[in-house]
Order: C-alpha cells, then sequence, then structure tokens
C-alpha cells in the first residue's frame, strides 16, 4: 500500500516534469517564430530575404555574442538593433539555444 503510494507519486513527479521541459521549449518555439520567424524564417532556416542570414544551426556562442552586440549598439544595424533591444539576456541564451539547435543544412520547410 505505501510502496504503490510512491510509486504514484514518483510517476507523477516525473510527468509533471516532462511536461514543464515541454512547455519551456514550447514558449522559445514561438516567441522565436512570432518575433524573428517573419524575417529569419521557420526555424531560422529559410530568410525571406537575402540579405537576411540564417539562424539556424549557427553557433551558440556566435548567435549570443551578435544579439548582444545588436543589443549595446558595437554591431550596427538599424533593424537587429531594434529587435535585440528589448531583449534581456535570458531570452538571448533561449534564443541562441532555439537557433542554434535548429537544422540548418537540410531545407525542412
Ligand atoms: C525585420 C526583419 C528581422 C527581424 C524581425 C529579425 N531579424 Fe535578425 N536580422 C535581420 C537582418 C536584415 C540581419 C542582418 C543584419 C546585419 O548583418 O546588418 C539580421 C541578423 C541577425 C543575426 C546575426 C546573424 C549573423 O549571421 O550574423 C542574428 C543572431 C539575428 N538576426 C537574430 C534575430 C532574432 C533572435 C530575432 C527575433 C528576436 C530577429 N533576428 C528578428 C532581420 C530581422
Amino acid at each position: 500500500m505505501i510502496f504503490s503510494r510512491h510509486m504514484i507519486v514518483a510517476v507523477a513527479a516525473s510527468l509533471a516534469c516532462t511536461v514543464s521541459l515541454a512547455q519551456v521549449d514550447e514558449g522559445i518555439r514561438k516567441k522565436a517564430e512570432e518575433t524573428c520567424g517573419s524575417c529569419h524564417g521557420p526555424g531560422g532556416a529559410k530568410p525571406a530575404m537575402p540579405e537576411t542570414p540564417k539562424l539556424a544551426g549557427q553557433q551558440y556562442e556566435y548567435l549570443i555574442h551578435s544579439l548582444k552586440a545588436f543589443r549595446d549598439g558595437t554591431r550596427e544595424s538599424p533593424l537587429m538593433g531594434a529587435m535585440a533591444k528589448p531583449l534581456s539576456d535570458a531570452d538571448i541564451i533561449s534564443l541562441s539555444r532555439y537557433y542554434s539547435s535548429q537544422s540548418g543544412l537540410r531545407t525542412r520547410y
């Protein structure tokens, strides 16, 4: 009896953990697609214009560095400066993790 109650608690705890991780990923994906996807394309893999770089599969550190540089103005771009200004450090980390984990070499859409 006590044993089975423990089992239920353990299963419930692992389920809750899985769900919250999935929600974090979904939140990042949604933010990226809604905020950045109009120019960089779905998953950052298919930019709308030739002068807009692909982000999919780009190095994590490079994405972090670029977004911080746009935000503080050391890398000048009127467009990306405006896009990066409202991002927190946590946003930059999440977005860089999202785009660096996308497949950049295969066309997925
Ligand atoms: C209105 C169009 C537009 C939107 C929206 C946009 N970008 Fe960009 N992005 C650009 C353009 C154009 C460049 C190239 C700028 C340059 O190099 O001067 C760029 C460059 C970048 C780069 C540098 C990539 C490289 O290869 O050097 C990163 C990183 C980036 N964007 C991330 C984002 C993220 C994250 C978002 C969403 C928060 C976003 N962008 C939203 C147009 C856009």
